[in-house]
């Protein structure tokens, strides 16, 4: 896909990866409308929309606003997310139900919503970022891994489903990236950035943003793409 004048609508703009993809969009010569929680700056090259995407009516009230404002939409790349690393113990039960709403839920509305204008597209495009957790089971991740698992199952029937038709799905399948993500047995952003200083393997965000558009603009893209910076040593488990 040529990314020359068209229009994207990122969740998850604020954070490490969609902040820095962003960044690097901004040079296509794109429209972009950025969805976050919150906003601390704008500027008016860009259209800015706050929305809370654990909140169902707020998802809502965002499409329909959309809809007012936009006549189609090319892209639509859904980067928002929660990570909740903690075991079955220590997780509270609204926990999970944030982090389906968050990762599963949302992209969901978002595309059902929004698929009259990507339809207005001739060629459009969703893209979702899952992860490695959405793969591999993973101790103390059981709340993340299902809404990953769930993303994944969610977006490659999607893509069948669509496979005559527009839009396309594309799966991200990602693994460790140097952002704050992830919250209790989580490690912070200074942790993780100190691990990959003593080998660990982390991609940055400027080499995944970097990837996504490459990703983007291929006309043979796939539509599951694994990017894991290291060897997971996954067992049995085959890249597609
Ligand atoms: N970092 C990794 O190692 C890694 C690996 C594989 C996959 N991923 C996936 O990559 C995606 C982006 O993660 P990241 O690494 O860039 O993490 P991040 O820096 O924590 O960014 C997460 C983004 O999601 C937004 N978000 C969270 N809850 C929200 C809500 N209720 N409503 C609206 N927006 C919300 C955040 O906005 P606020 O800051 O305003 O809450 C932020 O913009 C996630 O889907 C994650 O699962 C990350």
């Amino acid at each position: 896909m040529e990314l020359k004048n068209k229009v994207i609508a990122i969740t998850g703009a604020k954070g490490g990866i969609g902040e820095t993809l962003v960044s690097l969009l901004e040079k296509e010569k794109t429209e972009l409308i950025l969805i976050n929680k919150k906003f601390e700056k704008e500027n008016k090259r860009h259209k800015y929309f706050e929305c809370d995407l654990a909140n169902r009516k707020e998802i809502l009230n965002l499409t329909k606003k959309l809809k007012e404002n936009f006549t189609s939409i090319d892209l639509l790349i859904n980067i928002a997310g929660i990570g909740v690393y903690k075991s079955i113990e220590e997780a509270t039960i609204a926990e999970w139900d944030e982090s389906f709403s968050v990762n599963v839920t949302a992209p969901f509305i978002l595309t059902k919503e929004l698929l009259p204008l990507l339809q207005k597209s001739s060629d459009s495009l969703v893209v979702n970022i899952g992860s490695g957790a959405g793969v591999i089971p993973m101790k103390n991740r059981s709340l993340y891994c299902s809404t990953k698992f769930a993303m994944r199952g969610m977006t490659l029937s999607l893509a069948e489903e669509f496979k005559d038709r527009n839009p396309k799905f594309c799966l991200i399948t990602l693994g460790s990236t140097l952002t704050p993500f992830g919250i209790g047995k989580a490690l912070t952003l200074e942790e993780k950035v100190k691990a990959h200083q003593k080998g660990a393997a982390y991609f940055t965000t400027e080499w995944v943003a970097n990837k996504l558009i490459e990703i983007i603009k291929d006309k043979n893209r796939k539509t599951e793409i694994v990017l894991y910076p290291g060897d997971y040593g996954f067992g049995t488990w085959k890249k597609p």
